[in-house]
């Protein structure tokens, strides 16, 4: 069975995090989040933790050539091989220019680009209120979708903490970047005839439904 290859592609906050675990526990893809990958080195202070952590904190990207050889090196990886699930990836024309060429050596291109649109004020309201656990990296809010017990994650029992970059100035510099530097991603798969744009405003499980129609489209045109 050929392995859907999807991108989620969206401004921060649009959701991205919340729905690649539900299409992870459903369509059993790698989920590979960039943002996850470069917090998790930034933590543990690695080389490349401190590399990237300037560029979080101010809400600006990491450069290409920092991100790229980590998302290629992932992408070897065999849990990739039945498919995966880049979240927060490729950000920049020259990153999805790269990744293409990386997934044609290996004989894959993408099956599937879903970009999810919300509007900008209520971005900035689900990233300031936004929560996380530590460990699985779940993502909460304190208004839309509290863990049932304060400070505790409903899935694995892990604290819960605020992002660094989730504040209210850092935000609207990371939604200017976005428009800048990855918002013309959606025109780039759009000419690749594999976008699908997914309406991102309603509760987390009807946009899920919405994804899900797209991506069993997908499955059928891959043969799965
Ligand atoms: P990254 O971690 O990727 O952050 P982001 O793109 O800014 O996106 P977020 O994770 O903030 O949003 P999300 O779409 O995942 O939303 P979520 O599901 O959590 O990147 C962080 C930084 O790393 C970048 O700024 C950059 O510096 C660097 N970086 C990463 N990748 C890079 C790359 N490729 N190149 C260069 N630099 C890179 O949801 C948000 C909130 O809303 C949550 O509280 C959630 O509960 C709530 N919510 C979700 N869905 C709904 C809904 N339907 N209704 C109401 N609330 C909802
Ligand atoms: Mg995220
Ligand atoms: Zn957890």
């Amino acid at each position: 069975m050929a392995g859907l290859n999807v991108i989620l592609l969206g401004p921060p906050g649009a959701g991205k995090g919340t729905q690649a675990e539900r299409i992870r526990r459903d369509y059993g893809l790698a989920h590979i989040s960039t943002g996850d990958m470069l917090r998790d080195a930034v933590a543990k202070g690695t080389e490349l933790g401190a590399k990237a952590k300037g560029f979080m904190d101010a809400g600006d990207l990491v450069p290409d050539e920092v991100v790229i050889g980590i998302v290629v090196e992932r992408l070897r990886e065999p849990d990739t091989a039945s498919g995966f699930l880049l979240d927060g990836f490729p950000r920049s024309l020259v990153q999805a220019g790269e990744l293409d060429k990386a997934l044609a050596a290996a004989g894959k291109q993408v099956t599937l680009a879903l970009a999810i649109t919300v509007p900008e004020d209520e971005l900035v309201g689900r990233l300031t209120g936004r929560r996380l656990c530590r460990d699985c990296q779940k993502p909460y809010h304190t208004i839309f979708s509290p863990p049932r017990q304060e400070g505790v994650c409903d899935e694995c029992g892990g604290d819960i903490y605020q992002r660094s970059d989730d504040s209210e100035e850092t935000v609207r510099n990371r939604l200017a970047v976005y428009r800048a530097q990855t918002e013309p991603l959606i025109g780039y798969y759009r000419d690749g005839g594999v976008l699908a744009e997914i309406d991102g405003v309603g509760h987390p499980d009807e946009v899920y439904g919405r994804i899900r129609e797209s991506l069993d489209r997908a499955q059928h045109q891959v043969g799965g």
